[in-house]
This record gives C-alpha cells, structure tokens and sequence, in this order.
C-alpha cells in the first residue's frame, strides 16, 4: 500500500441489499460485482450468510459465493458476513475462506440483531475459530457494531469497545473493523478512538465502518484516516442500513469516498467513473429506492480549462 493510500471496501452487496425489501436476482448482483471489481475496487464483502427468516434478501448466499469465486479476480479480497456458528459452515461450504463475524458492542442491538447475548456471540465466536483445525485457511474477522452509540441504549463508552477489542485480540484476532451502525459518531471521537485502536493494537489491522445517518459519513471516514484506519467501508449509491436497528440509513457513498481522498492525494487505486457505471447500472435494476451520493447526483467534475481569468491553475470547473 502506497503510504497515502486507503483500501475501500465495497459492502454494497451486503450491508446495501440487506436494506432493500426486495430480492435482487442473483445473476444482477453478479453483474454489479464485475463492474464493481472492474472500478478498482479490491475489497468487498460480496453477501451474508444468516437466517432466511431473518433476511430473505441473501436466500442466495451459496450461489453468490460459489459464482463470485469461480471469478476470483486476481488480487480482490472477497469475504461475507456471518452471524453465528451455521453462518460459518454455509460459507466454509461454498468455499468462502474470509469472514466477518459480527457482534455489537451493545448488548441490546446485540440481542436485537443476532439474537445472543455478547457472551454468548463470543462462545459462538470461539466454535467459530475451532473450525481452523479443519479449515486452516479460515480468516475471521471481527466487525463490533454499536460502537459509536446504539439504537436503544444510546451512547457506548469507548472503554466497553475497548474491553472487547482485547477479548477478541486474545482470541488471535487480528482483523477488527469498529461501526457506527446508526451515525450517532462526531468526528471528534471518531478520531479519539480510531487513534486508540491503533496506537494500543499496532498488530491489528483495524478497518471504518460508517453510516451516514445524519450527514457526518465523510468527516467520520477523514477523522479516521487522520486516526490511523486505513481500510474504509463504502456503499455504492450510498445504500445500506441494519434491518434491526431502527432509523439505521444508508453507508457512506463509497462514490464520494472515493472523491474526497483522491481529492486529497490520498490513492484509492478506483477509477470514479467506472464506479459510476456500476452505480447507475444497479439504479437501472433498482429505481425505487433512496440513493445518497453527491457524486452519484452530481457527477465527476469536468476539466474544462487551465487557466482561470486571474490566471491562476483552474483544476476543476463544472
Ligand atoms: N444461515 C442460514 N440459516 C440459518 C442461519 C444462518 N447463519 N442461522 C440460523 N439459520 C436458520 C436455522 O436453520 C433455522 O431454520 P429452521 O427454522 O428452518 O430450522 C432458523 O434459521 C432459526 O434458527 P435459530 O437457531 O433459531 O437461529 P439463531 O438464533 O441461531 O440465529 C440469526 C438467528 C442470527 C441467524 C438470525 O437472527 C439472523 O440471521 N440475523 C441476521 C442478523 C444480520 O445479518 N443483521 C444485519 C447485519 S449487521
Ligand atoms: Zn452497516
């Protein structure tokens, strides 16, 4: 990775559909994954394995898993969502290797979404991790949602994360990716405690998860690079959204993530006009739902001179 460099992880196909009603067809998701790895996108969670009662919306999870690695495009990372010991086994079974397993870090959303206490998601966790012995490839990582506050029990003090965040590091985790699941985060403590995590954990690698509930996706995602993260979750359309976590909204458009960083001189290694046209073809598989990117609204600016009338270097004009 260049050292001005962020990895954004595409979770449209996850966290995206599983706010959407409807059932996408699988042969759409495929189509939507290739344009997605064709942006330079190198990082996506491509489905969920977890109940059908639960989320109808990734009945197809097999499939999609078995069609995604029959692509397996060369150096992408592809991994899926699991909530529980069953989830594991599917994915293991369609030959999924990486995984995120995901516990809140509140105890009431925690209950409300998997249906587990938090130490009963971590004894699941622990049968989890005992499939390595048959699977040595296996590659789990942790997502802790509910960090930067909870539905239903408000704010969460860094220390509860930060209790967790240890218990998972003993397990010989070493990939976490923190979450504000419902935007309750200020860039302020989203730094604090992006710089916590690294500082304290410098052999983990720690990933961003942020929705853009009430506006604060971006300066959320920059406060964490300026805390350290360096592997930032997007949505495509800016989609997404926990079904069991009331007023949860979409993710932060992966479209203007991808804009304000190379904006920045920060690479993406993502071509923004080709993650437009993966963008504008789900729009065309989906019109009715609510998008969220100014990107994706407005489009990329456009070059339209060098020079501006005082004669300074004009970089973009629309
Ligand atoms: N994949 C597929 N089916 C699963 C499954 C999984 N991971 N886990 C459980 N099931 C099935 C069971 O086989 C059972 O089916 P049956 O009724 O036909 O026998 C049914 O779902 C209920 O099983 P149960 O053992 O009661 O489920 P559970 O209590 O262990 O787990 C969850 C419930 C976690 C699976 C369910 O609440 C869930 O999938 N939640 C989704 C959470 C989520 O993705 N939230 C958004 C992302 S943050
Ligand atoms: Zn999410």
């Amino acid at each position: 990775m260049k050292a001005d460099s962020v990895v954004i992880r595409e979770v449209m196909l996850r966290d995206g559909l599983q706010n959407i009603p409807d059932f996408i067809p699988t042969h759409a998701k495929i189509e939507l994954f290739l344009l997605i790895v064709a942006s330079g996108l190198r990082n996506l969670e491509i489905t969920s394995f977890v109940s059908p009662k639960a989320i109808p919306q990734f009945r197809d999870a097999t499939q999609m898993a078995q069609a995604v690695l029959k692509v397996n495009p060369e150096g992408v990372e592809i991994s899926a969502l699991i909530p529980n010991l069953k989830g594991a086994q599917l994915a293991l079974e369609s030959g999924m290797r990486k995984v995120g397993f995901v516990m809140s870090v509140s105890e009431s959303h925690n209950i409300n979404n998997v249906r587990r206490t938090r130490e009963e998601s971590i004894d699941e966790l622990k049968k989890i991790l005992e499939l390595k012995a048959t699977y040595p490839d296996l590659d789990v990582k942790i997502g802790m949602a509910t960090v930067f506050g909870c539905p239903f029990e408000g704010k969460v003090k860094p220390e509860v994360t930060l209790k967790f965040i240890r218990r998972f590091y003993e397990l010989g985790l070493r990939g976490m990716s923190i979450a504000d699941t419902v935007g309750f985060g200020n860039p302020r403590e989203v730094k604090e405690m992006s710089d916590l995590c690294v500082r304290e954990y410098p052999d983990v690698t720690f990933s961003i998860h942020l929705h853009n509930t009430r506006g604060l996706g971006l300066a959320n995602s920059l406060a964490a690079y300026e805390g350290g993260i360096r592997i930032h979750d997007g949505a495509i359309g800016g989609l997404g959204g926990c079904p069991f976590a009331p007023g949860a909204k979409g993710n932060t458009s992966t479209e203007d993530l991808v804009f304000m960083f190379e904006e920045m001189g920060v690479h993406t290694g993502v071509d923004l006009k080709a993650i437009l046209e993966a963008s504008r073809y789900f729009q065309s598989v989906k019109k009715d739902v609510r998008y969220s990117s100014s990107i994706l609204e407005v489009g990329v600016p456009v070059l339209k001179g060098p020079v501006t009338k005082d004669g300074a270097e004009q970089k973009w004009s629309l």
